[in-house]
């Protein structure tokens, strides 16, 4: 076959599967409770995804005029960064009123008409709840400042000062995640508050009853809107140590303390990180998503751990806490290390009690996948890295740009920088605003992002000649294309829906190869090399049960040769192979 002619035959095929994947989706967001599970997630930062009135900023109304393209692409669901009021100095995850829509995105209304619409779909929307903390601007905050006695005076953390030389200084030394003291000064209480993120983020106190409370109540209005779950932000920061004693510092291998992007020591988070009281918490959000209306409400959690061990505990005991916890561990590797991902995709077939591994590569927080990228192959680098996002057993989280391979593009100037950390921590820390540029639609004016000719809040990047959607659906081996294709398998195929998963060729230290295989005995050979050499693989699969030696091939890169037996598969540079035994 020609190249065309390949091509081609993988277009058909994804248009084949899309086509029976709508036959299929009557199981879906509400009727089905499992629908989670195995399902593709599609994380929207909707300041940069769609602007449908023209101020530079994309909206609720922009993501709705999208829908049918995200269905095309075959996703469950939308995780929506947070949209309610916010002064925006962390563009949303700063919350000055939890039961409404930042006019900037639209309005309650819009939200609504959002919902009901991607639900036609049979896409369920998932709001970012944000528990650790709110806005300054809050007017919990506000009363809480306003003295010591009000009725929210216990509402945040606050804290008195150390007084050093008749000076007051803040408590001890913990520090914000976006750099230097985590603690701030108020003038008219004569105490200090607690931020883990911005000064602008104030941490509320969970230990008081009336805070949980609130945060519950604001859990159930989102859930009488219609939303199919939520993505808890920062969870595991809730609680501190009681005793706000220093944490240690973080040392080099010189014995002096690391420095981190803003010239700060970088001390441990032992004390203000994943206290166990979080599983409290966990459990009674749990309850109040299980109560509400009789559908599955799904909590996904933000959750940097420090081992599998943690992460395994974030499903609770009994099922009671997390759905889906963030693995952490697989995406960010951050480079083709055959034995890390083969150890961790591994820990997470094995040691999470069987529950379901959320994996995830790229999100509004960190560089997008071309991190991974090697010399001239980003597309083929993108490639791999979206069989190992949904050929694994898992759901798979995805970020908007990836399934066209969007790159990350950082200002250049510190005057560009709208990132507040961007600014702080110029130019090692240039912000987070290389990950969150307005979506490419086009190679016409603003990428078809904002209506022509309008000034968009972040720059569209120089890329978007060459890397956008029109661009890929009209190339047959697209990005796009490979994405459509692989989450179809994912939805479609028994074995790579929800077979068990088994690492093959464990010694083989260039090339990640693993079975699925389904309940009805379906057999799914993957395998990807991770570099950029040819490789061949050779399959022996009796130890596993597998009768067959024949590959079926259901997706394979552009250009690989068509394997005739299992004993020689032969890959291209970052070529992936799917196969069915038969
Ligand atoms: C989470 C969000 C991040 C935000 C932080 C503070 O890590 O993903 O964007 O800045 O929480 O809310």
């Amino acid at each position: 076959m020609n190249a065309v002619a390949r091509g081609l035959t993988s277009f058909f095929l994804a248009i084949f599967l899309s086509a029976s994947l709508f036959a299929q989706q009557s199981s879906t967001s509400t009727q089905n409770p499992d629908w989670w599970k195995n399902a593709v997630i599609y994380e929207i930062y909707p300041r940069s995804f769609q602007d449908s009135n023209g101020d530079g900023i994309g909206d609720l109304n922009g993501i709705t005029s999208r829908l049918d393209y995200l269905q095309a692409l075959g996703i469950d669901a939308i995780w929506l960064t947070p949209i309610y009021p916010s002064p925006q100095v962390d563009f949303g995850y700063d919350i000055s009123d939890y039961y409404n829509i930042d006019p900037q995105y639209g309005t309650l209304a819009d939200f609504d008409r959002l919902v009901a619409e991607a639900k036609k779909r049979n896409i369920g929307i998932i709001m970012d709840l944000v528990l650790n903390h709110t806005s300054d601007k809050h007017p919990w905050l506000i009363e809480s400042a306003s003295s010591r006695n009000n009725p929210k005076a216990d509402w945040y953390m606050w804290h008195d000062p150390k007084m050093v030389d008749g000076k007051p200084q803040p408590p001890n030394n913990w520090l914000s995640v976006f750099g230097h003291s985590a603690w701030e000064w108020d003038p008219a209480r004569q105490q200090y508050y607690y931020h883990r993120f911005y000064i602008q983020q104030p941490d509320l106190n969970w230990n008081n009853p009336l805070v949980r409370k609130a945060m519950y109540d604001a859990e159930r209005f989102w859930i009488q809107h219609g939303v199919a779950g939520f993505r808890l932000d920062a969870i595991t920061s809730l609680f501190e140590d009681p005793t706000f004693s220093d944490e240690n510092y973080v040392l080099g291998p010189d014995g002096k303390p690391l420095i981190n992007a803003y010239g700060d020591k970088r001390v441990d988070t032992l004390k203000t990180d994943n206290l166990p009281e979080v599983h409290d918490v966990l459990r009674e959000l749990r309850q109040v998503a299980d109560q509400t209306q009789g559908r599955k409400v799904v909590l996904i959690g933000e959750t940097y751990l420090r081992s599998v061990g943690d992460l395994r505990k974030m499903y609770g005991a009994h099922n009671d806490e997390l759905d889906l916890p963030m693995d952490m561990e697989v995406g960010f590797i951050n480079r083709f290390d055959v034995n890390m991902f083969r150890e961790r995709i591994n820990q997470a077939e094995t040691q999470i009690n069987g529950d379901e591994p959320l994996f995830v590569f790229d999100n509004h927080d960190n560089i997008r996948w071309d991190r991974y990228d090697h010399d001239a192959h980003h597309e083929d680098a993108g490639r791999v890295i979206a069989a190992v996002l949904f050929a694994s057993r898992d759901t798979a989280m995805m970020y908007y740009g990836d399934e066209i391979g969007m790159v990350t593009t950082p200002p250049t100037r510190k005057e560009d920088v709208k990132d507040p950390i961007g600014v702080t921590g110029w130019p090692k820390e240039k912000g987070r605003d290389g990950e969150r540029t307005p979506m490419q639609w086009n190679d016409g004016p603003d990428a078809g992002f904002a209506p022509s000719g309008v000034k968009t809040w972040l720059p569209i990047p120089p890329s978007y000649e060459q890397i956008n959607v029109t661009a890929d659906e009209h190339e047959p081996d697209s990005m796009l294309h490979w994405y459509q294709q692989l989450i179809a398998l994912k939805r479609q195929d028994p074995a790579l829906h929800d077979g068990a998963e088994t690492m093959l060729n464990t010694n083989d230290e260039h090339v990640l190869s693993w079975l699925r295989k389904a309940e009805n005995g379906e057999a799914v050979v993957v395998a990807c090399n991770f570099t950029d050499q040819p490789q061949t693989v050779s399959f022996d699969l009796a130890p596993q049960g597998v009768r067959g030696s024949s590959p079926k091939t259901l997706l394979k890169t552009p250009g690989a040769a068509e394997p005739t037996s299992l004993g020689s598969i032969q890959l291209g540079p970052f070529g992936v192979y799917i196969g069915r035994v038969e």
